[in-house]
């Protein structure tokens, strides 16, 4: 038996030498890919271009229970456009989603019906790529845009109307009447979210990012190309993946709680507002929204044009850019970025912007 316990000591000791190496030795260093291994490596874990034509979009975003039509598809942008759908005849979806604007509205939080503002200090996610989502809302709780479409024509602080007045108000409209008729035969609340998701699932948008994935080297620079090295390499990907580069899954936010990594309230002692803040959210809890069921889970918002919605997070808390990605690198993978690697990779973010793409339907 004795004879066993100076190797186990020695192993021991040995083992614990090279555990704390791996805490003292800087990070291993990121590997540098040719630009044909950059996009294979992309391409090959499921980061994908967006359709360009309306035959491939079909078969990344039709909804068997509500097939599009460019019928549809137009009635679906008239509504989206249109303030007949709130209160007060002032607000339309495309007030707190800009198109032309990243889809968002560039405020902290919403502003709807009556200058109310969200009661959880809420930000408007973009509505662009928003169809390529798993689901809808920060917590996840509509199942796709059609659903979704109905939450914000009747909370009392976007656009605060029921379906019964949404449908009288059409039915007042000969030429709504005759756009309902063709596309489904009748008016219905049903139908109108089911018009506007539809529009919705055309909002794609196309840029650098996408020209690079699909074989185009010059398309992004050498610094965003560092900077999705990082994006794949460190991680980033493992939640903010897919066509949309995220919305695929709903995730713990802060993921590393730890408040010694990181400290979002530096002047605790100067601002005794923060004081209330949960300890256990080591991030300004501005509006005390807490996700799903609570507990602290978000959808990954896609990063497709992240760059043009500042403020960030779901509660538009954070400002810039860099900041954002800091976070994310302390709370959600555990690493303190130089400054260098997040300028890269926000030039990185930035090959995200991208335009709507013209599926040339014809009547929209
Ligand atoms: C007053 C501002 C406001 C108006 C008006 C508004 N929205 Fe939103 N929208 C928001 C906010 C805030 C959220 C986030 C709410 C949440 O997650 O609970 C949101 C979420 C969404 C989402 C989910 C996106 C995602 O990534 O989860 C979609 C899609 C959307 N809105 C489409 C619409 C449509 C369609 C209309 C019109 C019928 C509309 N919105 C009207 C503010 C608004
Ligand atoms: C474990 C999953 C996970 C990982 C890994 C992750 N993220 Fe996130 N990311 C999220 C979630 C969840 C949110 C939404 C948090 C919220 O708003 O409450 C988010 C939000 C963001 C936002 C703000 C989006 C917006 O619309 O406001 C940016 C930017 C971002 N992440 C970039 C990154 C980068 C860069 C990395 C790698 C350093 C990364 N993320 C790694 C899950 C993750």
């Amino acid at each position: 038996m004795r004879k066993f316990i100076y190797p186990i000591l020695i192993a021991i000791v040995v083992i614990s030498f090279l555990l704390s190496l791996t805490f003292i030795l800087p990070q291993k260093p990121i590997i540098k890919y040719s630009d044909e291994e950059l996009r294979e490596v992309a391409l090959s874990t499921n980061m994908l271009p967006i359709p360009k034509t309306y035959e491939e979009l079909l078969k990344v975003v039709d909804n068997p229970k509500n097939p599009m039509t460019p019928e549809k598809i137009a009635l679906g942008k008239k509504l989206f456009f249109d303030p007949l759908l709130s209160r007060n005849q002032d607000i339309s979806c495309a007030t707190c989603h800009k198109l032309k604007d990243g889809g968002d509205d560039n405020m902290p939080t919403a502003i709807g019906d009556d200058n109310k503002k969200n009661p959880s200090h809420l930000n408007s996610p973009t509505v662009l790529n928003a169809a390529l989502a798993f689901r809808q809302f920060w917590d996840g709780s509509a199942k796709d845009v059609e659903e979704q479409a109905g939450g914000p024509i009747q909370a009392h602080f976007e656009m605060n109307m029921t379906p019964i007045e949404i449908e009288q108000r059409l039915k007042n409209s000969p030429d709504y009447v005759e756009k309902f008729k063709n596309v489904f035969g009748n008016i219905s609340f049903e139908n109108v979210k089911k018009a506007i998701g539809a529009y919705e699932r055309t909002l794609l948008t196309y840029g650098a990012y996408d020209r690079f994935l699909e074989g185009d080297n010059s398309a992004i620079s050498e610094k965003a190309k560092r900077g999705m090295t990082i994006f794949i390499e460190k991680g980033c990907k493992g939640c903010h993946t897919g066509m949309g580069v995220g919305g695929q899954s709903l995730q713990r936010f802060p993921l590393r709680k730890d408040a010694s990594i990181y400290d979002m309230r530096p002047n605790i002692e100067l601002n005794p507002e923060l004081k209330i803040v949960d300890k256990r959210f080591p991030f300004e809890n501005k509006g005390g929204f807490l996700g799903k069921d609570n507990n602290q889970i978000f959808k990954v918002p896609t990063l497709r044009n992240i760059t043009k919605t500042s403020p960030y997070f779901h509660n538009g808390a954070v400002k810039e850019i860099e900041e954002a990605v800091k976070i994310m690198g302390r709370h959600q993978i555990g690493i303190n970025f130089t400054k260098t690697q997040i300028d890269e990779i926000v030039e990185f973010l930035k090959t995200l912007e991208g335009e709507i793409v013209d599926y040339n339907l014809t009547n929209i």
